[in-house]
């Protein structure tokens, strides 16, 4: 059986706990010794007629994970005719007999959820306490959206109207969704935006990041083992071109995209140009995301916050903290308290469980964003960075940074990794902070440290950003108390895990009868 997490409330939106301890050894000892016995478990994703390729752990290249089976042009076509077939019948059955489904998904994903820590750990590189946060964030995504089913999708919402006329509006599903989701959250973003579309009445296509199938092959056959039938949900795996494929198909009856804004950007292309309908988008995008310290802020709480804002998760959320502005006469305190904890960090093996900083995803994202340290250092900027363990050569693995920069003006790109970059601001010039922010033409998270009512409210109303986070960390939102995304170069909205995004994913149909 499962070892028992005491405070791990995983199916909860409402209940949200701070996780499962693990500094507690009778909790921590038996959960290692059932992860080292899944080290050997091999899987394999994909049912599709393409080439086969392995997928190996981004902290060792050499380890195998297991197999991934692309899926071709015709086994795309294929899927989406078959989800096509079965949409109206999956949209008739109800709001209420959708949520079942899905309430019985997010019990299977509690009762596996030995298996997706260790595939988040050995296939995406996660340390465990992000594996246990990610499989309580995909559980509270299922949950969420099941209540959602049922609150959107049961009956008609009666209309007014004059005596004689009766007027209702129905929600139905639009036909198939592809949902194209990020490593970064391979199970909960890929888990999210599938279960949206499921809720709303629509069939769908979940394609996970090239780099993170297993995961997602996992999710897709629970969702089967659940009841959704197989025809509803497909796996489609592979890269960007079978995205591209999945995109410009007819059939596609709507994209929810998670990745990079240029990306979207193509989606939307190819979205005007196709044939077919014309549908919509949902994308959430990169950031440029800052925080704010001004001289009122608590020096020990900005230190703790910066370091799980910018290193937690190796700096791979959409929601890090890249930019740190922090007023100039606070600012050589804060930097030295935050290079001391920034060095207590470990970087290492995410399998250890008092590793901190894991690998980078892959060979690619390490030779970014080292060429983007080497720039930095080159211009004398680098204030603090850490040694690499021994072996990790074996995998991609990127030092922790502080850099000092004079402007954002060198920050055109997002450096998805664990890079601090830190500017000073002279007192007086909050409001060119917040412009400087606004500027980047970004609006995903942002961080405010400030013991002064005025600034959070100057802040809070100029600032054009999707969440901002006071007096805390800028990571981690909870489905449903802090629905998550941005404006901007950041996404369309609407935000996930909020009451505006099963909505989106479904058409409105209005029904007038002249009694
Ligand atoms: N939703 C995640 C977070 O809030 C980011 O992708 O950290």
């Amino acid at each position: 059986p499962a070892i028992p997490c005491p405070g791990e409330m995983f199916g909860s939106a409402r209940r949200n706990s701070s996780g499962c301890d693990l500094t507690d050894p009778t909790i921590l000892e038996p959960l290692l010794g059932r992860l080292s016995v899944l080290e050997t478990k091999r899987w394999t994703a994909g049912q599709g007629t393409g080439p086969r390729t392995a997928v190996t752990s981004p902290f060792n290249h050499d380890l195998v994970v297991g197999e991934a089976i692309e899926a071709t042009t015709a086994d795309i076509d294929a899927m989406l005719r078959r989800a096509a077939a079965a949409q109206q019948g999956w949209d008739l059955a109800g709001g209420e007999a959708r949520a079942r489904l899905l309430d019985r998904t997010a019990d299977l994903f509690e009762e596996r959820r030995e298996d997706f820590y260790s595939l988040c750990i050995r296939e995406a590189g996660k340390a465990l306490p992000d594996a246990i946060l990610e499989v309580r964030e995909a559980v509270d995504f299922l949950r969420y959206y099941a209540a959602e089913a049922r609150r959107l999708f049961t009956g008609a919402h009666r209309l007014p109207g004059p005596t004689g006329e009766t007027n209702e509006l129905r929600l139905h599903g639009r036909g198939v969704w592809t949902c194209i989701s990020p490593w970064n959250f391979p199970l909960a973003i890929f888990t999210g935006p599938v279960a949206a579309a499921l809720a709303a009445g629509n069939t769908a296509i979940a394609k996970p990041a090239e780099q993170t199938p297993l995961i997602g092959a996992l999710a897709i056959r629970l969702m089967h083992e659940a009841g959704i039938p197989e025809d509803v949900v497909h796996l489609a795996v592979g890269d960007g071109k079978v995205g591209a494929a999945l995109t410009a198909h007819p059939l596609t009856a709507g994209v929810a995209f998670t990745g990079s804004t240029a990306v979207a950007k193509a989606i939307n292309r190819t979205l005007a140009e196709r044939d077919g309908p014309i549908v919509p988008l949902i994308a959430e995008t990169g950031g440029q995301n800052a925080m704010i310290v001004d001289s009122s802020a608590l020096p020990e709480q900005v230190t703790r916050d910066v370091v799980a804002s910018a290193f937690q998760s190796a700096g791979q959320r959409c929601s890090a903290l890249r930019v740190l502005f922090v007023q100039e006469d606070v600012a050589d305190t804060m930097v030295t308290m935050i290079k001391g904890a920034m060095e207590a960090l470990t970087i290492g093996d995410p399998r250890v469980p008092t590793t901190d900083v894991g690998p980078v995803i892959d060979a690619d994202a390490k030779a970014s964003l080292d060429a983007h340290v080497a720039e930095m250092r080159a211009a004398g900027q680098v204030a603090a960075t850490l040694a690499l363990p021994a072996g990790s050569e074996k995998g991609s693995f990127v030092a922790p940074v502080i850099a000092e920069l004079p402007d954002l003006s060198a920050l055109t790109d997002e450096h998805f990794g664990p890079i601090l970059h830190v500017i000073r601001w002279k007192a007086g010039e909050l409001g060119k902070v917040i412009d400087q922010v606004n500027a980047t033409g970004y609006g995903l998270t942002l961080g405010l440290q400030s013991r002064i009512d005025t600034v959070h409210a100057e802040v809070q109303a100029r600032a054009r950003v999707g969440n901002l986070y006071v007096n805390r960390n800028q990571i981690g939102a909870v489905v449903e108390s802090q629905p998550f995304g941005g404006e901007g170069l950041s996404g369309t909205g609407p935000k996930a895990g909020g009451p505006h995004y099963v909505a989106r994913f479904a058409t409105e149909r209005v029904t007038c009868v002249d009694t």
